[in-house]
């Protein structure tokens, strides 16, 4: 596979367990070609062992993509990074922001803060292994530390070993107490801790995260950073990202939420060919009509049919028709 394609990380789609599989991320390139997609995180044990086919394939349309792993082992960091390259990602990015307990107990995410000389070792041995780039995701401190020169060590001691990419979610973790959805939420944000690692380190891209819904607060924040990473916001309302396109990248010729449909339904004829479920494919458009006119009929919809047997997927063409009305009513309404 062409592993040379362009990255451009001006905008791009957080990683999210269970929703950036690959269907969600062929659906969202459907809608964007310029933002930067990142899988679900990977644990390195089952990228290594596990059923790579399953886990790890990919679209050629997703591209540019960039694998996210979680662990903290160097040699099986070493050995993810190499498959993440000889597969055809453009970028391997390792997990330093994740405070789930499970997480924890397996020494990979937010824990790894606390360890800059491990982590460090651990980016060293991933820039070893392959000629992709090696990107850290994390956070802007844990626990009882939110505190700049400590994150600027941190950052610094993994750019020493090689990595020019970070992405900061602008709130710390809590490694205790809080569950993995307050911990998205409960820690306040605080964007000039990013703003001011990247004016200390000019050399560095620097990409942003954490609650930037509005193209309006992209704008503010690309004045500061280098990208801008939304997750929730691009979940919740996939076709936001035509308007992404639009106004961060001067592409008009987007195309609609019907045009994405019969795409996707063509990718879903050939999915279900090869046996995957209609409801993994649909269930992220869930978020596609949202706060149009219809968008309640097609969550209906979608939740009535969605569960077609395999046998039985002819019934979701009739998604079209769902679709075809709700395009009838939107014109009628503008
Ligand atoms: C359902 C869900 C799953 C997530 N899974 C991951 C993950 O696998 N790896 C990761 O680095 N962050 C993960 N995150 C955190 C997001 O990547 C992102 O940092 C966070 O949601 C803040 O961005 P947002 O406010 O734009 O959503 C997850 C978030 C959510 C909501």
């Amino acid at each position: 596979m062409d592993s040379k394609t362009e990255i451009n990380r001006k905008i791009s789609v957080a990683p999210m367990m269970d929703c950036t599989d690959r269907h969600d991320r062929f659906f969202l390139r459907l809608m964007s070609k310029n933002v930067m997609l990142y899988t679900e995180m990977v644990a390195t044990k089952s990228a290594i062992h596990g059923d790579r086919k399953k886990i790890l394939s990919f679209s050629k349309e997703e591209k540019p993509l960039a694998l996210q792993v979680g662990g903290s082992n160097k040699g099986e960091l070493a050995e993810v990074a190499k498959i993440a390259e000889d597969m055809g990602y453009d970028e391997i990015n390792i997990n330093l922001g994740c405070p789930s307990k499970k997480v924890q107990k397996n020494k990979f995410g937010a824990c790894l803060m606390k360890e800059p000389e491990l982590v460090a070792e651990c980016i060293d041995s991933m820039v070893n292994a392959c000629k992709i780039p090696v990107t850290a995701k994390t956070r802007i401190g844990f626990d009882d530390v939110e505190n700049f020169d400590y994150l600027n060590n941190f950052i610094r001691q993994m750019r020493d070993a090689g990595a020019k990419t970070f992405i900061l979610h602008a709130r710390k973790a809590m490694l205790s107490g809080l569950s993995p959805k307050q911990n998205l939420n409960i820690p306040k944000l605080n964007y000039n801790m990013v703003y001011k690692i990247k004016k200390e380190n000019p050399n560095l891209e620097i990409i942003i995260n954490g609650g930037i819904t509005k193209v309006s607060e992209i704008k503010d924040h690309l004045n500061h950073c280098d990208g801008v990473m939304i997750g929730r916001s691009i979940y919740q309302n996939p076709y936001s990202l035509v308007e992404i396109e639009k106004e961060i990248f001067n592409i008009d010729n987007s195309p609609t939420r019907e045009q994405v449909v019969q795409k996707l339904l063509e990718y879903l004829d050939k999915e279900v060919k090869e046996g995957t479920k209609v409801n993994h494919i649909m269930r992220h458009t869930v978020g596609l009509y949202h706060g149009q006119v219809g968008s309640k009929e097609w969550k209906r919809y979608l939740s009535d049919n969605m569960m077609a047997r395999d046998s039985d997927f002819q019934k979701a063409k009739h998604i079209m028709t769902i679709v075809q009305n709700n395009e009838k009513a939107n014109q009628t309404s503008q």
